[in-house]
């Protein structure tokens, strides 16, 4: 694992862009899997001029969803799907037949599982895996004490994931449970890329990056990926050691 830290995250956000133009540009017809979230949102805004600057086309590309909350309606803002169509496939033209999110409002949760362990292994996984990490350290919704083993799975959501994830919604939510891909995907994924920005996320940082390998810190798998880089800013990166 490599660790970069930027100094803002202006410049974090330019370096995440260019890594997913990379493993376009190395294959166009990469696997993408993408996080919803604060963190990645500018990244994602400076795609389409890269792209374009770059000559590079996504249309060759599959994008598939990382998580979703259950139980909550697509065309809910909060959502993961929504955030992703506003953020990335709307803006970049990605057309339906290239996506493959979870269905948070299946009534068969593990068939809908199945089913997105299936076309990632139809597609012999996954190119380039971008995530972020929760308060509590999750990545996706591996919550703490989630096996490193992992495929697709539901999780009950754990009290701080059910607290801060109030802040994508317009008003108070009940977050039970959500719908993840599993750690073992990101430990199989081509490039496994880790983007924390701001304060807030250093103690977390820290403990993921320089404390316990351990299944109580999930963003700790970042360390066990072969091909994996933590993207931070300065502010993210303030209690590390080195
Ligand atoms: C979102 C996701 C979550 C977030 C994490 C950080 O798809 O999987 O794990 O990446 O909670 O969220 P932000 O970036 O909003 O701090």
């Amino acid at each position: 694992m490599t660790t970069r830290i930027l100094e803002d995250y202006q410049t974090l956000s330019v370096t995440a862009a260019d890594e997913i133009i990379a493993a376009v540009k190395s294959n166009p017809a990469a696997v993408l899997c993408l996080a919803a979230g604060d963190t990645p949102k500018l990244a994602y805004a400076l795609l389409g001029q890269k792209a374009k600057n770059e000559s590079v086309s996504f249309a060759g590309c599959t994008f598939i969803g990382l998580d979703e909350w259950v139980g909550i309606a697509p065309e809910n803002e909060g959502t993961c799907r929504h955030f992703l169509y506003r953020n990335l496939f709307g803006p970049l033209g990605i057309r339906a037949a290239q996506i493959h999110l979870f269905d948070g409002l299946a009534k068969d949760l593990g068939g809908e599982c199945n089913k997105m362990n299936d076309v990632i292994a139809g597609k012999k996984g996954i190119d380039l895996m971008l995530v972020g990490v929760g308060m509590n350290g999750h990545i996706g919704f591996n919550e703490p004490g989630t096996p490193v083993e992992s495929y697709s799975h539901v999780v009950d959501l754990d009290s701080t994931t059910q607290t801060v994830g109030q802040k994508y919604f317009t008003q108070a939510t009940a977050l039970r449970q959500g719908i993840t891909l599993g750690l073992k995907h990101f430990l199989g994924s081509g490039r496994g890329v880790l983007v924390a920005a701001g304060r807030k996320k250093a103690e977390v940082i820290r403990q993921a990056l320089e404390g316990p390998l351990t299944t109580s810190m999930p963003a700790s798998i970042i360390r066990r990926h072969a091909n994996g880089i933590a993207i931070l800013d300065a502010e993210a990166a303030s209690l590390l050691k080195v």
